[in-house]
């Protein structure tokens, strides 16, 4: 198949051909994500809770996330695969926002970055842009200052509507191919998407943006507990590997397993 590429992007916003994109961190989903269609990956530094085990994004390295990337992008045949550029590794500046961007290409060959921040990360994004390497936006709720904002609270509503356009705008200008809006009310992305002429991509966001994206764990019912409101969960994995793991144990205990059709002579 052809590799998606930002054009891709670009022309299915033109066309009103939805995106799709779901979170990979791991070879086997790759696999399967993009052998079935889907438009990007992301190595979402969302591995932090549903690779890691934190609590939040809040300490995930680098380091941590950039094998991760390599498995996916060695994975993948058609989808663009986005490496998510975690909390701490860009902040700084332009200069600090390159380098790491240019270590998720070089030793990761990932084909995009990720970052989260409208105007606040205007220069950064410009100036990744400017290297060559392809950056998809992040704002709305953006997990990284959750502390910062004060829980997970959607954006955007009321009088804050003018600040998320201000961003999403911000993001566009300096050079981004797409923009994620995470948790923003429908109508509201829907005027972002009007504004801009960069695809966004909702996560929370409604039916009116020009792509969807959603994390792996949530939709396939890998996570324990409950998900987000926005999420539809299209499997019930969790219940389906726990089922699978009690039967093995009992097989065992019974003798059950292995039978003789198991057994080498
Ligand atoms: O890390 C992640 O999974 C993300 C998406 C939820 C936007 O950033
Ligand atoms: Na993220």
């Amino acid at each position: 198949p052809k590799r998606v590429r930002t054009r891709h992007f670009h022309n299915a916003k033109r066309e009103g051909i939805p995106i799709t994109g779901l979170t990979s961190y791991d070879m086997l989903t790759a696999q399967i994500f993009d052998q079935a269609g889907i438009d990007f990956l992301l190595v979402g530094d969302s591995a932090g809770n549903n690779v890691f085990g934190y609590e939040t994004t809040l300490p995930v390295t680098v380091d941590e996330l950039i094998p991760l990337t390599r498995a996916v992008a060695r994975a993948v045949t058609r989808a663009l695969v986005v490496a998510d550029m975690p909390f701490g590794s860009y902040e700084s500046g332009a200069d600090q926002a390159l380098s790491t961007a240019v270590r998720f290409m070089k030793e990761a060959q990932a084909h995009a970055v990720k970052l989260e921040g409208g105007v606040r990360s205007h220069k950064q994004i410009k100036r990744i842009v400017s290297a060559g390497i392809p950056v998809m936006g992040h704002v709305g709720f953006t997990p990284q200052s959750e502390h910062g904002l004060g829980g997970h609270i959607i954006q955007g509503r009321g009088d804050a509507a003018k600040n998320l356009i201000d961003d999403a705008l911000a993001v566009q200008e300096a050079g981004a191919f797409a923009v994620v809006l995470e948790m923003v009310p429908g109508s509201v992305a829907a005027q972002v998407t009007a504004a801009l002429e960069i695809p966004t991509i909702g996560v929370g966001a409604g039916p009116s943006v020009d792509g969807q994206l959603l994390v792996w764990t949530d939709f396939a019912g890998m996570t324990e507990g409950r998900v987000p409101r926005f999420v539809r969960q299209y499997a019930n994995l969790r219940q389906v590997l726990t089922d699978a793991v009690h039967n093995f144990r009992d097989d065992v205990n019974s003798g059950a397993y292995p039978a003789p059709e198991h057994n080498y002579e």
